[in-house]
């Protein structure tokens, strides 16, 4: 298989002979590969690298073979528009995905389908409309006061672990009105295996019934997961409330008078669980870190902060004066999206630009390399929240820029997540400077979110007694670009 390639290999995934006018098209240029697997080894070794690689070295449409399936990476905004907005109803999630979150999240809106998705998200709308939201967001800072009431100047804490515990209790009061603070190691720790497994490993060619030992791990962790779901589910059948979405799904009927069964509750409920604070508490971590390395960018910040509130907690009224807070979380969802692609799978064949993409063959789109696209952004790799101006934002292509993918399967909670990470960072950055200590690299692990391997260690400091060190923007432009090579 060679670049260019006009012939019909692409019919292994889809239908030889078939010559309808939307099939024909040429097959899109990409790497040799290996017999047998394919790109499966350098993709495994290094996946953000591979799929970067691939872009530059074949273009916006690149065909590539993991083991015995064809892959197809559109790094094009317009191509990546056509697939999840213009004609998106070609396409479903997939087998990709739905091997990889299946046995987690089930038949949950992230994984179903068709009729019973539009419904089950009809069904769940509602607790993330802007006017509902909104009385999210005391308890959102509350939350955040609270958990960070106990931080010491001085101290060393992991903030991933730190804002994983935090987003999990936010998620826990604001939607299913439950308490799960005394539960985030224990779904913390679930988490880590149970993405751990959506990254690629040898054993996984082994048939499914071998008992492998990743395999018992993940099994073990999704009972975990599955047990803290109950408790909420229990929970909530005891004392139902208008206001939480466990029992609106509970109490939701279809034309027939039917509702839904216990284990659609429980996939909805581990869907909202998961999809609601793991990813936020990412890109809380990921704007921590770059603070911590752009000293000039966190101190206009904590000007903005001053200036606007005055040493009082945040509240959605003052998000609206906060426009550099919200640049700031723009630009690192840009550099750093917590979703670093998407898979889907075209229904039938399609065109994409001027190739073929056969019915059945995955079709991936990455926003760590769109983000990244200089054709795009100006000196990509650089952490600059200035760039987001109004006249940016409308001269941007608009799938250049999709952390929250786009078209009717976008994220449900993006404004709650928007809200959720400018809140929890003013109250944060109010009271503390947050000084790296780990390593400037995050070794982001590529599974369905990018997770930092290792732990994000961060000294704490009182943000009045910080002054910064007078070597630090030198050593701060050094060790940037090592860290954003990820
Ligand atoms: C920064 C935080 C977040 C990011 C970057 C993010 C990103 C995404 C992306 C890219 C998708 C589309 C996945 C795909 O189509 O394959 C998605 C879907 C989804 N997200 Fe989020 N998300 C975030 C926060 C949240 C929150 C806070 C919630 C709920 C409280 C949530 C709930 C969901 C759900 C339920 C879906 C499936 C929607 C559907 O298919 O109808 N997400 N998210």
């Amino acid at each position: 298989m060679t670049d260019g390639d006009a012939a019909d290999e692409g019919a292994a995934a889809g239908k030889p002979g078939d010559r309808t006018a939307a099939n024909r098209g040429r097959t899109p240029p990409g790497p040799d590969g290996l017999p047998v697997v394919g790109s499966l080894h350098a993709y495994a070794s290094d996946p953000f690298g591979f799929e970067r690689r691939m872009v530059r070295e074949h273009g916006d449409v690149v065909r590539w073979r993991m083991g015995d399936r064809w892959m197809y990476h559109l790094a094009n905004p317009e191509h990546i528009e056509h697939v999840l907005v213009r004609n998106n109803e070609n396409y479903v999630k997939g087998e990709i995905f739905q091997e990889a979150l299946g046995p987690v999240t089930g038949n949950g809106i992230l994984n179903s389908e068709g009729e019973f998705w539009r419904r089950q998200r009809h069904l769940v709308e509602p607790a993330f409309h802007p006017e509902r939201i909104s009385t999210y967001a005391g308890m959102m800072v509350e939350a955040t006061a609270g958990r960070t009431a106990d931080w010491r100047a001085g101290e060393t804490r992991n903030v991933h672990s730190e804002m994983t515990a935090l987003t999990l209790e936010i998620v826990g009061r604001t939607l299913f009105g439950v308490d799960l603070t005394g539960k985030s190691s224990t779904v913390g720790e679930a988490l880590e295996t149970v993405m751990a497994r959506s990254e690629f490993s040898l054993t996984d060619l082994l048939p499914d019934a071998v008992p492998t030992p990743g395999r018992l791990k993940f099994r073990r962790a999704v009972d975990t997961l599955e047990s803290v779901v109950e408790d909420i589910v229990a929970e909530r059948r005891r004392n139902p409330t208008d206001e939480d979405v466990v029992s609106t799904l509970m109490a939701a009927r279809d034309e027939a008078g039917h509702g839904m069964t216990d284990q659609q509750v429980r996939d909805e409920v581990m869907t909202l669980l998961l999809a609601g604070h793991e990813t936020t508490a990412l890109a809380l971590t990921f704007t921590n870190f770059l603070l911590a390395q752009n000293g000039e960018v966190e101190r206009r910040l904590v000007a903005e902060l001053d200036e606007e509130l005055g040493g009082d907690p945040p509240t959605v009224a003052d998000l609206d004066d906060l426009t550099y807070l919200e640049r700031v979380v723009d630009e690192s969802l840009r550099l750093y999206p917590p979703v670093p692609g998407i898979v889907r799978e075209p229904v039938a064949d399609d065109k994409v630009g001027d190739y073929r993409i056969p019915a059945g063959a995955t079709v991936s789109m990455a926003q760590h390399v769109v983000h990244r696209d200089p054709r795009w952004y100006d000196d990509p790799m650089a952490f600059r929240p200035e760039r987001w101006t109004d006249e940016f934002r409308q001269s941007l292509p608009p799938l250049a820029y999709f952390p929250f993918a786009a078209g009717p399967r976008r994220c449900v909670g993006d404004r709650f997540a928007l809200l959720e990470a400018r809140l929890v960072l003013a109250t944060i950055l109010q009271e503390y400077h947050l000084e790296l200590v780990s390593s400037p690299s995050l070794d982001l692990r590529p599974s369905i979110t990018a997770r930092p391997r290792n732990p994000v260690w961060m000294r704490i400091h009182d943000r009045e007694e910080w002054t910064e060190p007078s070597a630090d923007s030198k050593r701060e432009a050094e060790s940037r670009t090592e860290a954003f090579e990820e």
